[in-house]
């Protein structure tokens, strides 16, 4: 079955997944399907096309049901474009009342849910009505394929867009127990842009009407038994509070000033975790590391995210597994003591979105005799130091005898 998107969202779209339901009333189960981008020779206007592909085949006279989500980054325009402290923050909204598709389509309804109930205004396609916070366009009956019909929707959205413009993620494995994440942000309030100057005593005297869109602060969901939190000493963060169950840390981030739009901010928090929840051994005796992909942050849109998996001095073939296409390469870095320097899979990918925090797994062969090199190398250079110490209290180095 073909999806088709005109160019002018491609650009936007972070991911595309189908699930089909089976069994019937409460029994249900959903079943992820194979989605993949397609070319076709003769796609009209540009049009994209990615296809799904089902289970099993339908015949003749069956029918089966999909569930398709997509989802769009840096889609809604802010406009105005700057908006004064104690403004409101609306936004455009641009879509079709019929969906772009290349099949007969007997009967369609769109809804649009709005964060608000603040509309400004929206295209009207007979029928369309409005109820609270969602607008109903349709029943549709009967269109052709690709038929569209442009719409317009103008609304409040008070929600700060948290953009991460740049994330580098490095996580160095130690055989010694622990694993050590290094995370560095750079942060943008990617709403409608900030316009004149910022009172502060205004933003807290009415937290409630001044700077109803800023970005206060940050949430980042950790693994369990965190440890050794650490964020930068510049003091770009002013406060943050580690809350810790069984089952995942929650971090919570103040940067130094609230973020308005456009404005940015760079930071750097890290911690530790323990190694035996990440690094195992496979069957043909090498070990992986399983670790989450993605951006610890909650909801928030990732432009750029660099995953580095720094493996200890002396691996060996490293392969990285992750369910969805990334670049990769090899690097080497070089810390305290090494000689060789130590093997980093590094890991790119554009336009993230919080669907895409799966796990990946990177493998690769060490061999124990590699964890002793360091401690040896330290042993000799003390004993050398002392033989030397030794040496120079017995030898009598004066010329008069
Ligand atoms: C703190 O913020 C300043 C200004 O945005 C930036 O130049 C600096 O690199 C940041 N410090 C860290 C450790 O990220
Ligand atoms: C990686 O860890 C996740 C969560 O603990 C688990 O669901 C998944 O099966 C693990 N994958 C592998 C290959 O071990």
């Amino acid at each position: 079955i073909l999806l088709a998107f005109p160019p002018t969202q491609v650009d936007h779209l972070a991911t595309v997944e189908a699930v089909v339901t089976k069994g019937k009333r409460k029994k249900t189960t959903l079943v992820r399907l194979d989605v993949k981008p397609t070319e076709l020779p003769d796609a009209p206007n540009g049009t994209k096309y990615f296809t799904i592909y089902l289970a099993n085949p339908i015949n003749s006279g069956e029918s089966t049901t999909l569930e398709v989500l997509y989802l769009f980054t840096h889609f809604l325009e802010p406009f105005p474009a700057e908006i004064g402290q104690s403004e409101s923050q609306l936004v455009y909204y641009r879509d079709s009342a019929l969906i772009l598709s290349p099949y007969h389509i007997k009967q369609q309804t769109t809804f649009i849910k709005t964060p608000s109930t603040k509309v400004e205004s929206f295209t009207r396609v007979v029928p369309t009505s409005r109820a609270g916070t969602e607008m109903k366009y349709g029943p549709y009956e009967d269109h052709p394929p690709y038929s569209s019909s442009p719409i317009l929707v103008h609304f409040e959205n008070n929600s700060p867009f948290p953009v991460v413009e740049e994330l580098v993620r490095e996580v160095e494995i130690s055989h010694w127990g622990n694993l050590q994440v290094t995370e560095q942000y750079t942060l943008v309030h990617g709403g409608a842009r900030h316009k004149g100057v910022f009172s502060r005593v205004e933003y807290q005297s009415r937290p409630t009407l001044s700077g109803t869109s800023s970005l206060r602060y940050l949430l980042a969901r950790l693994p369990p038994r965190v440890h050794s939190v650490y964020r930068d000493e510049i003091g770009n963060i002013s406060s943050s509070h580690l809350r810790m169950d069984s089952r995942k840390s929650e971090l919570e981030i103040e940067p130094r000033y609230p973020l308005f739009g456009g404005w940015k901010a760079t930071f750097v928090i890290g911690y530790g975790l323990p190694l035996q929840d990440f690094l195992f051994e496979s069957s043909d005796d090498r070990r992986y590391l399983n670790f989450t992909f993605g951006c610890p942050l909650l909801e928030t849109v990732v432009d750029k995210l660099t995953v580095k998996v720094v493996l200890p001095e002396g691996s060996k073939d490293p392969l990285a597994v992750i369910p969805f296409p990334v670049e990769q390469h090899l690097e080497t870095k070089y810390s305290y003591l090494d000689v060789v320097g130590r093997t980093v899979v590094v890991m790119e990918k554009k336009n993230l979105v919080p669907s895409h925090n799966s796990h990946f797994q990177v493998h690769y062969t060490f061999k124990p005799i590699f964890m002793l090199a360091e401690p040896l190398m330290l042993v000799s250079a003390f004993f050398l130091f002392f033989v030397a110490c030794v040496a120079y209290l017995h030898i009598d180095l004066s010329i008069r005898k």
